[in-house]
This record gives C-alpha cells, sequence and structure tokens, in this order.
C-alpha cells in the first residue's frame, strides 16, 4: 500500500464566478499537487442544489467550474475532473451514511447553524450537506483533501464517519486529513471580513482589467495618510501584496513602516503586480472558453473515469452493510 501513488480529492460548487479565496485557499494547491498525487477534483453540482434553482444557471455554472479547472493549469490527462452528478454512487453512499449519523451530531455543524441562525427556512440537503460531502471523500480513498479553513470541519465530519463505519462493518474506509495551508487558510476581501460569495467582498480569479482595478481601489484600509507609519500586518492591501508582489514585498514593506506611502500608490502597484500575475489566465480561460465541446469531452472522459473507481468501492461498501 505504502508504495502506491497517493491520492487527492477536492472540489468546489458551481456558483458563481470564483475569488482570489477560492484559488489560493483551494484551487492552487490542486494543480500544484496533481504531478505528485493521483488527483479526483470534482465540481460539487449536487451540493449547489442546496441554494441554485435555477437550470439554466446550474449548467452553465458547472460548464464555467471546468473552465475555470483547465484554466488555472489542471492537466486533464493527469487529473480525473468530473461532476459530481455523474456518479450516482456518491448519493447512494451519502443515504447509508444518513443512515448512521445522528440528528444532534449533525445539528453542531457550523454551516447549518449559521444557515438556521440566518433565519431562513433551511432545507434539509443543508443540513445533511456534510454527509454528501463524507460520500464524496470516501468513495475515492484519498490521503488528502485540499480546502480552505471554512471547510475543515467538513473534513473532519467524513473522519468521523468513516471511523464509525469502520467500527461497525469492518474497515472499509481510509481516513482522510484536511490539507489547509496556513499562509492562505482564509484569505479576507474588500471589506476586512472573509472573502465569500455571498458576501459580496470578493475579486473574482478572472476578472477583467477595469474590474480588477475598480475592486483594488475599492479595499477598505483605515484613514491613515501618506506620511504616517502603517502597521503592514493590519492591511488588507498588503495582505494581497503577500501573494502577488513578489520580489517587492520588502520595500513595500518598508515603505509602510517608515510612513512613505499611501493607501492609493499601494493600491496602484498591488493592481499593477495582481493585472501581471491574473493576465495569463484570463488569456487562458477565453482560449478555452471558445471551445466548450472539447471541455465537454473532458467531462464524459473525467465521469467513466471516477465512476470506474467510485463503483468499485460501492462495491465494497454494499458488501460491508448487507445490500
Ligand atoms: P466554494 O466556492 O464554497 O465551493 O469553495 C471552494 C474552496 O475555496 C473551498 O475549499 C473553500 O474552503 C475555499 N475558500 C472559500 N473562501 C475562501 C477564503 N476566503 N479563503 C481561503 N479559502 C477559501
Ligand atoms: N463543500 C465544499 C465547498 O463549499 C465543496 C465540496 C463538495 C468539497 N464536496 C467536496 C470539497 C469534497 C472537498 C471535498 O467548498
Amino acid at each position: 500500500m505504502s508504495q502506491e501513488q497517493k491520492i487527492i480529492l477536492s472540489g468546489v460548487k458551481p456558483t458563481g464566478r470564483p475569488h482570489i479565496g477560492n484559488y489560493f485557499g483551494a484551487m492552487k494547491q490542486f494543480v500544484d499537487l496533481q504531478t505528485e498525487y493521483r488527483s479526483f477534483i470534482m465540481i460539487a453540482d449536487l451540493h449547489a442544489l442546496t441554494s441554485v434553482t435555477e437550470a439554466e444557471i446550474l449548467r452553465r455554472e458547472t460548464l464555467d467550474v471546468a473552465i475555470d479547472y483547465l484554466a488555472i493549469g489542471l492537466d486533464p490527462e493527469r487529473v480525473t475532473i468530473f461532476r459530481q452528478s455523474d456518479v450516482p454512487a456518491h448519493t447512494e453512499l451519502a443515504w447509508i451514511f444518513n443512515c448512521l449519523t445522528t440528528m444532534p451530531y449533525l445539528a453542531r455543524a457550523h454551516a447549518f447553524k449559521d444557515a438556521e441562525a440566518k433565519n431562513r427556512e433551511v432545507n434539509v440537503g443543508v443540513f445533511t450537506y456534510p454527509i454528501l460531502m463524507a460520500a464524496d471523500i470516501l468513495l475515492y480513498d484519498p490521503d488528502l483533501v485540499p480546502v480552505g479553513q471554512d471547510q475543515k470541519q467538513h473534513v473532519e465530519i467524513a473522519r468521523d464517519t468513516a471511523e464509525k463505519f469502520n467500527r461497525l462493518f469492518g474497515e472499509v474506509f481510509k481516513l482522510p486529513e484536511a490539507l489547509i495551508l496556513d499562509q492562505v487558510k482564509t484569505l479576507i476581501g474588500l471589506d476586512g471580513q472573509k472573502m465569500s460569495k455571498s458576501y459580496r467582498n470578493t475579486i473574482p480569479l478572472f476578472a477583467d482589467e477595469r474590474e480588477l482595478k475598480q475592486l483594488i481601489m475599492s479595499i477598505k484600509t483605515d484613514s491613515k495618510s501618506e506620511t504616517e507609519a502603517k502597521n503592514p500586518e493590519e492591511c488588507n492591501v498588503f495582505a494581497l501584496h503577500k501573494l502577488f508582489s513578489g520580489a517587492i514585498i520588502p520595500e513595500v514593506k518598508r515603505r509602510y513602516v517608515e510612513g512613505a506611502i499611501g493607501y492609493r500608490e499601494s493600491k496602484e502597484i498591488l493592481f499593477e503586480q495582481m493585472n501581471h500575475y491574473l493576465e495569463p489566465l484570463r488569456a487562458k480561460r477565453v482560449e478555452i472558453a471558445s471551445r466548450p465541446d472539447e471541455v465537454r469531452a473532458i467531462l464524459a472522459q473525467g465521469a467513466g473515469d471516477a465512476r470506474a473507481v467510485a463503483e468499485a468501492k460501492l462495491a465494497k461498501i454494499r458488501e460491508a452493510v448487507g445490500l
């Protein structure tokens, strides 16, 4: 077993344009790990159904995520890129896990508590969301699940579920671990809160030049003047310099500390750096988006490959539980 290539599985929901928090928190790891790990990268369209109720939007955004994956550099020759709903084993295993999991246990999950606190009528899909995610993960025996901090609890639930299953029915599942990079585990948005599609404070990864500039200029700062000394570690603009500004970071830092830079200039420099970094990704995305049939073919191939792995695992699971 130890000789075999290690495995990762992860995914993102097709619910709007990906932002730089998604990229640095998770998606970039998919690319960085693809040569070393056998990789399964999904588009979590079943999870998106907990919030999306328009078929056309879901279809479009699902294809968009596939294009995003290819644009950031996932290599379909190496990575199994697939749509969750193309592999029915996910929902079947989720049902089996539903029957092992108690209501009070799931009621303690952060995402569910947040949804309830917002006083919306929470659908059952939101409640069992972590169970479907446990099924997504455990069908592929991954060693690591690269995600941002907000998914940590979900991966822990997958582990707990695997442990409980193994205890009751014998050793069927490998226990996965979340891979969360400390530096980028929670990127901050334009307003200083966590960057999130639902807070409308994001910088989309594929924003065009004009939008990018406008968003960067709107990042919230304190009101210190150009000549006042500033603590770079408390600045939302500097937090992004750390990701994008490479060789000039020490220089920008020095100018913050010495009171030799204003926020406006800092943002202008940041725009130049970010634009330079993101430009090639943007160009690649345009090119891939012009060939949607190729993207669909990649998803069809991925679906077949994922199904083969998931169905072999499901056969063992069905045997273990007596189905
Ligand atoms: P989602 O779009 O909700 O499917 O999220 C996709 C991935 O991006 C997940 O692994 C999240 O944990 C990660 N992510 C989302 N927002 C952030 C953020 N602000 N900072 C770091 N990672 C994030
Ligand atoms: N819940 C994840 C998110 O919102 C998306 C997701 C679904 C996922 N299934 C997964 C991530 C399995 C990792 C592994 O970002």
